[in-house]
C-alpha cells in the first residue's frame, strides 16, 4: 500500500492528480445511487477529508462495512473539491477495511450525545469531534507550559508522587501501602505499626510537589514541576478531580509583586498559545460548546489583572450584600471565599481576572510568608499572609501561590501551632537552616486552565479518564 499521508497534511496538499493514501475512522457516509461520500478523520485535525466513491467501480455491497466508526485505508487520486466546505477530496481507487463497527452496537453512531453519557464511554469519547478538540488542545497547553518555562530559564524538576508529608496540611491524602488490609495489626495505643510497611512508614500520594520544589529552587534558582497530584477530598463539583495535573514553579529571590507579574504573564502566554496554535479546534468549540469562548480568551489577554487584597475583596462583597445581592455562603473577614464570591468579584464587579492577595493566615497553608507591616485588617499585623489566588471568569480559583516564609523561627512556630508532625519536616526546614532565601511560587491546576481554554463546563471532560469520588473507570 502507498505510504500514509495524515489528513492534516492531505488537506493542505496541492498535488492534484497524484495518488494519495489516508487512513482513519469513518465519521459518516452519505450519497445517492451513483456516488457515495465518506467523511474520514484520523485525529490529526478536527477536519475530515472527503472520499468520493464512484458506485459503478465500487458497488454498494463492497461499501457495506464502511459505516460510522469503521477504520479504513483509502488510496485514491487527490483532486480539487467541487463541493462547498472543503478544498480537496480523494477519488477512491482502492479500499481496505481494517475494522468494522456494527451500526447496531457502535455507541457513537448517534449525534448529539450528552456529556454525561459520553463520560460513561470515556474509552471511546476521544473519537468525537468535541473530545478530539479538547485533547489536542490539552497537548498544546502542555507544550506551551514547557516552552514558557524553558525559554525563561527554569529547570523542569521532578518531584515524587509517593510522599510522607502533607504539603497543604488539609489531610486529603490517599494512603499508599502494601500492608494486608484484611489483617491490620494495631499497637496498644490502637495505632497501626507502619515499620514493616513497604517504606517503613506511613506514605501517601502527593497533594503537591511544592515542598520538594522549594528544595530545587533553593539550589537551581528557578524550577517548575508538572505532574499528577492527588486529593482525596470528597468534592463532587464541576471543578474538582481526585487526580489532576499541577504545574508548580518555584523561584528564589522572588517577592510578591514579581510573583503576581509571573502568574499573569504565564497564564496570558498559555492562552495566547491556544489562540496561535489551536484555532481550528477553538473555532469548533466556539461554535458547538461555548459561543463566547474565543472572545473571552482574547479579552483575558488584553486586560490587566486586578490586584485585590482579600480585605478589600470582603468589603466589596459586603457592599454587594447590602445592595441586595444574594450569596448562599457567608463572607465575613476570615471566611474562605466560595466560588460564588470569587465569581461575583471577577464576572460582575471587575469583569476581568483578579489576583487576590494578603489572605487571613488561618485559611491558608503553613508555609506562606506572614505579612509584617500591614495586615489590611484593623491595622493589626501578623494576621495575613502573602498568598495569591488568581481568580478567573467561569472558573474561580485557577492558581494558588504565595511568597514562602523564609524565617526558620517563624516557620517553626507556625508548624507547631498547626500541630504538623515535625519529624516529617526536618528536610524541608533545612532550606531555612542553611542559606535560607526569600522565595515564592505557585500552583496552576492544569485542568482548570483547560476548562478556561476550551469552554467546557465540567472538569471531568477536559482530562481523558477522570477520577472523582466513586468513579475510577477505565
Ligand atoms: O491552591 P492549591 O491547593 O495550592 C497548592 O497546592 C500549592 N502547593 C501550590 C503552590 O504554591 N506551589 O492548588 C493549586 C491549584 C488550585 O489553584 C487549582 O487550580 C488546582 O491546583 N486544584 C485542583 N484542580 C482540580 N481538582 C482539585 N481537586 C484541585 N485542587 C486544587
Ligand atoms: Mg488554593
Amino acid at each position: 500500500m502507498l505510504k500514509r499521508t495524515e489528513v492534516i497534511n492531505a488537506l493542505q496538499s496541492k498535488a492534484f492528480g497524484e495518488p494519495i493514501n489516508v487512513r482513519g475512522w469513518v465519521r459518516s457516509r452519505r450519497g445517492n445511487k451513483n456516488v457515495s461520500f465518506i467523511a474520514l478523520n484520523d485525529g490529526s485535525t478536527i477536519k475530515n477529508i472527503q472520499v468520493v466513491v464512484d458506485l459503478e467501480k465500487f458497488p454498494e455491497e463492497q461499501l457495506k462495512p464502511v459505516t460510522t466508526g469503521a477504520c479504513i485505508a483509502v488510496t485514491g487520486i487527490l483532486v480539487e473539491s467541487q463541493g462547498a466546505g472543503q478544498a480537496v477530496e480523494i477519488q477512491l481507487t482502492e479500499l481496505v477495511v481494517y475494522g468494522t463497527a456494527d451500526p447496531d452496537e457502535y455507541p457513537l453512531q448517534k449525534k448529539g450525545l450528552s456529556m454525561e453519557y459520553l463520560r460513561t464511554i470515556a474509552h471511546l469519547r476521544p473519537r468525537t469531534n468535541t473530545f478530539g478538540a479538547v485533547f489536542r488542545i490539552r497537548h498544546n497547553m502542555a507544550m506551551a507550559i514547557h516552552t514558557y518555562f524553558h525559554e525563561h530559564g527554569y529547570y523542569y524538576f521532578h518531584t515524587p508522587l509517593i510522599t510522607a508529608s502533607d504539603c497543604e496540611g488539609a489531610g486529603q491524602m490517599f494512603q499508599v501501602t502494601t500492608k494486608n488490609l484484611y489483617n491490620l495489626k494495631k499497637n496498644e495505643e490502637g495505632k497501626i505499626d507502619y515499620s514493616d510497611d513497604f517504606f517503613g512508614k506511613q506514605t501517601s500520594l502527593t497533594v503537591s510537589g511544592q515542598l520538594e520544589g522549594e528544595l530545587g529552587a533553593t539550589a537551581l534558582g528557578k524550577i517548575y514541576t508538572f505532574g499528577p497530584t492527588f486529593r482525596a477530598e470528597n468534592s463532587n463539583t464541576p471543578r474538582h478531580l481526585a487526580e489532576f495535573w499541577m504545574i508548580e514553579p518555584e523561584i528564589a529571590f522572588m517577592d510578591l509583586e514579581e510573583l503576581m507579574a509571573l502568574e499573569e504573564d504565564f497564564i496570558k502566554y498559555c492562552v495566547r498559545w491556544a489562540l496561535d496554535h489551536c484555532m481550528d479546534d477553538l473555532e469548533f468549540l466556539n461554535q458547538f460548546v461555548d459561543k463566547g469562548l474565543i472572545e473571552r480568551l482574547r479579552s483575558v489577554i488584553d486586560k490587566d489583572f486586578v490586584h485585590l487584597p482579600y480585605t478589600e475583596g470582603i468589603r466589596i462583597l459586603q457592599e454587594a450584600k447590602q445592595n441586595g445581592h444574594k450569596f448562599e455562603f457567608p463572607c465575613e473577614w476570615g471566611d474562605d471565599l466560595s466560588s460564588e464570591h470569587e465569581r461575583y468579584l471577577v464576572e460582575e464587579h471587575f469583569k476581568r481576572p483578579i489576583i487576590m492577595t494578603n489572605y487571613p493566615k488561618a485559611i491558608k497553608a503553613f508555609y506562606m510568608k506572614i505579612d509584617e507591616k500591614e495586615s489590611g485588617y484593623n491595622g493589626r499585623s501578623g494576621q495575613t499572609v502573602q498568598g495569591t489566588d488568581v481568580l478567573f471568569p467561569q472558573i474561580g480559583e485557577i492558581i494558588g501561590g504565595s511568597v514562602r516564609e523564609e524565617s526558620y523561627d517563624k516557620l517553626i512556630s507556625e508548624i507547631e501551632a498547626r500541630h504538623i508532625p515535625m519529624k516529617d519536616m526536618t528536610w524541608y526546614l533545612d532550606t531555612r537552616r542553611f542559606g535560607s532565601c526569600p522565595h515564592a511560587g505557585f500552583g496552576l491546576g492544569f485542568e482548570r486552565l483547560m476548562l478556561f481554554v476550551t469552554g467546557m463546563q465540567n472538569i471531568r471532560d477536559v482530562i481523558p479518564f477522570p477520577r472523582t469520588p466513586k468513579t475510577a473507570e477505565f
